[in-house]
């Protein structure tokens, strides 16, 4: 008889998705020619849409194991680069979406997209981090190649009470920046000041702007929230400024103006981190690690059981998360 082990798993019973806690085998699981004991995967915005939200526009087959990223031990391998026993991360390339995830206690997946974990790290720091933190720091190296540096004044972080924006807030203030943050939470903002930012503001404060051009405020901003919080910091860019775009937690339209583009030289950068090059996840890992100290970490996680992510699913959506939801998945 083959193993099971416990895994979130979608299938769908005539026209509804049903999604729970089940046991299966490791033929449930996609292709691949590495597996994985996970040990850790997380909760990010997208994977509360897949748990609870419109779960098709994430969840692209059927089955599907939900979870866009793991950190675990590998168990078996035919690829050159891992021997078993090698702890690994792997967040993104269709992880959850197109190829079975890691809400489960085992992965199939293809060596080519794992990292090794940094020294420096644990299976659950790694996972503190996750999707969120990687895309937190391919969003500083975006500023960086563009130009910002800690001496170009304050940089903007837009929801930053969420998992992306509270990772950036530790960078940043790690690598010498002046940090805003925005939210939309007062109860946080101790918690904001604890990861570094040197001050805060309301996301509110962005339904006032009402001409082209305001004063010049932020050399730079990591933008988690998209819609009209975007639109509305774009005319207070300063001059060669840079807006590193990579969420959409308050919508994806936006309306703004060409007048900070043309006359200010401004740029917007999107950030895409679940097919990011192997090359560039190795220089954001090794950066993370050296980046945020474990007691950062430790500020910004919540560590829950596997049967818990409806739960959380339901906060995420919502914007009440703070910070970063590990999920053991070996604790349920
Ligand atoms: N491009 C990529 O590859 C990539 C990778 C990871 C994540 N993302 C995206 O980045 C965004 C953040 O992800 P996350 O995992 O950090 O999510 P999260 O933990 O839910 O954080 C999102 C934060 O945005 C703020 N927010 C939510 N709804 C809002 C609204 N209607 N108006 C204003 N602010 C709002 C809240 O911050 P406050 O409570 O502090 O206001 C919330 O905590 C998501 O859109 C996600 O899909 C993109």
């Amino acid at each position: 008889m083959t193993k099971t082990f416990k895994a979130i798993q979608a299938i769908q019973i005539q026209d509804d998705l049903d999604i729970d806690l089940r046991d299966i085998g490791e033929e449930s699981l996609s292709e691949g020619n590495v597996t994985v004991d996970i040990s850790y995967s997380t909760i990010n915005y997208k994977d509360g849409l897949a748990l609870l939200g419109n779960q098709g526009r994430v969840m692209r087959t059927i089955p599907m194991i939900p979870g866009i990223d793991f950190s675990g031990k590998v168990v078996r391998s035919e690829h050159n680069d891992f021997n078993i026993g090698d702890e690994v991360i792997l967040t993104g390339w269709g992880l959850g979406e197109s190829h079975t995830g890691g809400l489960s206690q085992k992965a199939r997946v293809n060596g080519d997209w794992l990292v090794k974990l940094p020294k420096e790290l644990s299976l659950k720091d790694a996972m503190s981090i996750g999707t969120a933190g990687f895309t937190a720091m391919l969003c500083v190296m975006e500023l960086e190649s563009n130009g910002v540096k800690p001496s170009n004044d304050q940089i903007l972080v837009t929801g930053a009470g969420g998992g992306v924006g509270s990772i950036a807030v530790s960078i940043l203030s790690h690598l010498g920046f002046e940090v805003v943050a925005s939210t939309r939470r007062s109860e946080i903002h101790d918690y904001l000041q604890e990861l570094g930012a040197s001050s805060i503001i309301d996301s509110e404060t962005f339904d006032s702007v009402s001409r082209p051009l305001m004063p010049e405020l932020w050399g730079g901003v990591i933008d988690t929230v998209g819609g009209n919080v975007l639109g509305a910091l774009i005319p207070s860019v300063k001059y060669w400024g840079c807006i590193a775009s990579c969420g959409n937690a308050g919508g994806i339209n936006f309306s703004s103006n060409v007048l900070p583009f043309i006359l200010r030289g401004i740029k917007l950068q999107g950030v895409e981190s679940v097919y990011a090059s192997i090359e560039n996840r190795k220089i954001a890992w090794d950066r993370l690690a050296k980046s945020l100290s474990k007691s950062k970490l430790n500020e910004v996680t919540n560590i829950v059981g596997i049967s818990e992510v409806f739960n959380i699913a339901e906060q995420i959506l919502e914007g009440k998360v703070k910070g970063r939801t590990v999920v053991d998945v070996n604790n349920f």
